[in-house]
């Protein structure tokens, strides 16, 4: 379980070189110099009693708060290569589930002595599971692990550019003064580079694709139907091996529900950065207006973001 703790292979290559700030975000260059010193305090130590080297950041926890898109998993990936030795990078629902399933007290044994816990989407909407991860992480700081995390998005947060560092700060209570909370602001990168919109590659397109491992094609209200029957925890297994998925007659989605499953879903393909290739609506209008203006506005918009991403990528490869 343990050995499931290391970035997605997405992030694999994120380092802080081949992050590129956006010079009309000066928050972006001003995170990557926050991640370079928190990473400092791991280097060397230099000099002597009175020439002392690079100081250590005074607080053992660096917290990245922004919108979609702005690089947060990207900049927590490259903290975990700065790394030394033993460590750990995982969704705040992984560390959750190995508490679970380890319990606490060996999951608090797996964990210490790690140079870095890192937590990616960093979620505050269970007030017990937050606790439980205070509780989890103050032990884990007192052994002289440092702790990274990201924040998620909430699903009442309307708008993109909205911060959740005063709510995260607010519920960690206790550690609250030990983290350094870096605010990213700035566009979704994904779109920065990529199409506007999602590719629609065409029947003959999803026809031409190979009867091959790693490779699949399903019909869009039968997957929509068959996620029904699977728990979202479990939709991991389903993008196992995958590298292109082929979608014939994309429609837009009937109900909340089913969108979010979708969502959930387009999590695990992007975070396995699998290739779509759709036929029939774009996948990037299968959300409703009625659904884009409700509460959970910010996971569509991040869907269609990396659905976008993920149909530009089947372009490319086909
Ligand atoms: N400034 C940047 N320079 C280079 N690559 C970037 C930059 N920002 C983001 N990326 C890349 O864009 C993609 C999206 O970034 P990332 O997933 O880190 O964003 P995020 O803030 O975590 O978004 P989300 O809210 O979706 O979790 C990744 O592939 C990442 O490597
Ligand atoms: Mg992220």
């Amino acid at each position: 379980m343990a050995a499931s703790l290391v970035p997605p292979r997405q992030f694999a290559d994120a380092r802080l070189e081949n992050y590129r700030p956006d010079p009309d975000h000066p928050s972006q260059a001003e995170a990557v110099e926050a991640v370079r010193t928190f990473a400092a305090g791991w280097g060397p130590r230099t000099g002597g009693l009175f020439r002392r080297g690079p100081k250590a950041p005074e607080r053992p926890g660096l917290y990245l708060d922004g919108g979609f898109g702005v690089g947060k998993t990207h900049l927590l990936a490259a903290l975990w290569h700065l790394a030394p030795g033993r460590k750990y990078f995982g969704t705040f629902i992984e560390y959750t589930a190995l508490v679970g399933a380890l319990g606490y007290a060996d999951a608090v044994r797996l964990l210490s002595g790690a140079s870095l816990i890192a937590i990616d989407e960093f979620e505050l909407d269970d007030p017990g599971d937050t606790m439980l991860m205070s509780r989890l992480l103050g032990e884990l700081v007192q052994g002289g692990t440092r702790i990274g995390a990201t924040s998620n998005t909430p699903p009442n947060a309307l708008g993109e550019g909205r911060f959740a560092a005063a709510d995260f700060l607010r519920e960690i209570q206790g550690l609250s003064d030990r983290f350094t909370t870096v605010r990213i602001g700035g566009l979704d990168y994904r779109r920065r580079d990529a199409a506007e919109a999602a590719v629609v590659a065409g029947e003959s397109a999803v026809a031409a694709l190979p009867d091959a491992a790693g490779t699949t094609v399903d019909d869009f209200g039968a997957l929509i139907d068959h996620l029904a029957t699977v728990h979202p925890a479990r939709y991991v297994g389903l993008v196992d091996g995958l590298r292109t998925a082929g979608l014939r007659d994309v429609r837009p989605l009937p109900g909340q529900t089913e969108a979010l499953r979708f969502v959930a879903l387009v999590d695990r393909l992007y975070d396995a950065q699998v290739a779509l290739v759709a036929s029939g609506e774009p996948l990037d209008r299968v959300f409703g207006e009625d659904m884009l203006a409700g509460g959970y506005r910010k996971k569509y918009l991040r869907a269609i973001s990396r659905l976008v991403a993920m149909t530009n990528a089947g372009a490319r490869a086909s």
